[in-house]
């Protein structure tokens, strides 16, 4: 198998968001394990209108063009990082409508999630781990959680997130198992294909 090709999906769009900050710092912690190839997702940049095709894109083609750019960009990839933000205790809108847009292209494929927020994400994290197994892909056990303490001291510039020692560990323990997973599948679609055919 070539290098696995990883998306880092960056969940909130909101101007003056904190998700940059986790996303940039996850992002070079997966680098530096040499084992990915890896590329920043900025939902910004897949401007989505609220889900409005005919047919979930499990049954069908999508019609809007941003959609399908979607689709082939997670069709690309082997494996997902979530940043996520919590929102009233679930995922953000922007990041449930990004996972409605698409299906075949999520199947048979790892996810792991960094959450932060009052409780590190969460319940917003559990939720997604639900919506992900609707869409066949396999959610990692580990997930990295940045808590209340951190994400204010990260926030108000006390901190970096790569000087606090808790937080890496819990990132290399989820890469480390998130790796698995991802040359696991990887070898499963080489030989069974990419997506479920009954879906
Ligand atoms: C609409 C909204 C709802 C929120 N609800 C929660 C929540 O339920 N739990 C929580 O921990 N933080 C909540 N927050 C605070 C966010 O954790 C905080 O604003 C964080 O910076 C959001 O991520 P972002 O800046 O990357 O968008 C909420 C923020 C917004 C804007």
């Amino acid at each position: 198998m070539a290098k696995p090709r990883i998306g880092i999906i960056i969940g909130s769009t909101r101007p003056g968001r904190f998700a940059d900050k986790p996303a940039e710092w996850i992002s070079a912690r997966a680098k530096a394990r040499g084992e990915f190839d890896i590329e920043l997702l900025d939902l910004r940049d897949y401007p989505l209108p609220f889900f409005e095709e005919r047919a979930s894109p499990a049954w069908g083609p999508s019609e809007n063009a941003v959609a399908k750019r979607w689709q082939q960009k997670i069709d690309s990839l082997d494996g997902f990082i979530i940043v996520a933000a919590e929102y009233n205790r679930g995922p953000t809108a922007a990041l449930k409508n990004a996972l409605d847009y698409a299906y075949r292209e999520w199947n048979r494929k790892p996810v792991a999630f960094v959450g932060y927020g009052g409780v590190g994400g969460a319940r917003a994290v559990e939720q997604l781990r639900l919506h992900s197994i609707e869409l066949q892909m396999s959610p990692i056990r580990a997930g990295v959680h940045i808590l209340m303490p951190d994400f204010l001291a990260v926030m108000q510039g006390d901190k970096g997130l790569a000087e606090l020692d808790h937080l890496n560990r819990s990132a290399d323990d989820m890469l480390a198992q998130f790796g698995w997973w991802v040359r696991a599948l990887g070898a499963a679609r080489e030989r069974d294909g990419a997506a479920d055919q009954a879906a």
